[in-house]
């Protein structure tokens, strides 16, 4: 990724978040925002696809869903993303605005359990990212907007195994998808809709 203004901003997010996790603040009142290594491997996900649409599902202050929308926004796709949380929405949406992406993006605030029957489909990548006991019910709810070929992309699954070991087990044993564990920094479920 060469955008030099995204980049910005994605520095200063991972600085917060450092700086967050230093002082011990709660989970909830953090960003909670994947590794940086994550982040370049959704944008590398994305970025060879031409108009891809990605549905995010938990998208904090903004930090994945630059790298996916800097992705997209390469071969003329765009980014969907849910985020519920009221203290976080205002922010994201500067975040967004400050990397230059709103035109690669489009927010939707409210609950995912809500807004996603909402949505327009197909979607042809998901990147599952909220709380890790929703996971099986956004799966199958998200699930409705995909199409054969969709790729679902969920984070945490190695580092909160013991909630997530099953989510990965099932979509492993599904003859409909293809999911492998990807061990890449908090572990990623590489799932790819086949029927
Ligand atoms: C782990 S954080 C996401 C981090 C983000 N993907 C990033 O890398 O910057 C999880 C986020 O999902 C949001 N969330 C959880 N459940 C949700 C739901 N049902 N609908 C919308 N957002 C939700 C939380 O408010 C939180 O901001």
């Amino acid at each position: 990724m060469h955008d030099e203004r995204a980049l910005g901003v994605l520095a200063r997010l991972e600085a917060e978040d450092a700086d967050e996790r230093e002082r011990g603040l709660p989970p909830m009142l953090r960003a909670r925002q994947v590794a940086p290594t994550t982040g370049r491997f959704l944008f590398s996900l994305v970025a060879p696809l031409r108009e891809c649409r990605v549905l995010e599902i938990g998208g904090s202050r903004g930090y994945s869903t630059i790298w996916l929308a800097a992705g997209c926004r390469i071969g003329g796709g765009r980014v969907v993303s849910l985020e519920h949380d009221a203290a976080k929405l205002d922010v994201r949406r500067a975040n967004v605005a400050d990397a230059g992406l709103e035109a690669a993006c489009e927010l939707v605030d409210g609950d995912a359990f809500e807004t996603i029957p909402r949505l327009e489909p197909p979607f042809d990548v998901c990147f599952l990212d909220a709380e890790k006991d929703d996971y099986e019910r956004l799966f199958e709810l998200a699930r409705t907007k995909l199409r054969r070929g969709s790729l679902v992309v969920a984070d945490n699954v190695l580092s909160h195994e013991e909630t997530l070991g099953a989510y990965s087990r099932a979509r492993q044993e599904d003859p409909t998808l293809a999911s492998v564990t990807v061990p890449l920094d908090r572990g990623l479920e590489l799932t790819a809709v086949l029927g």
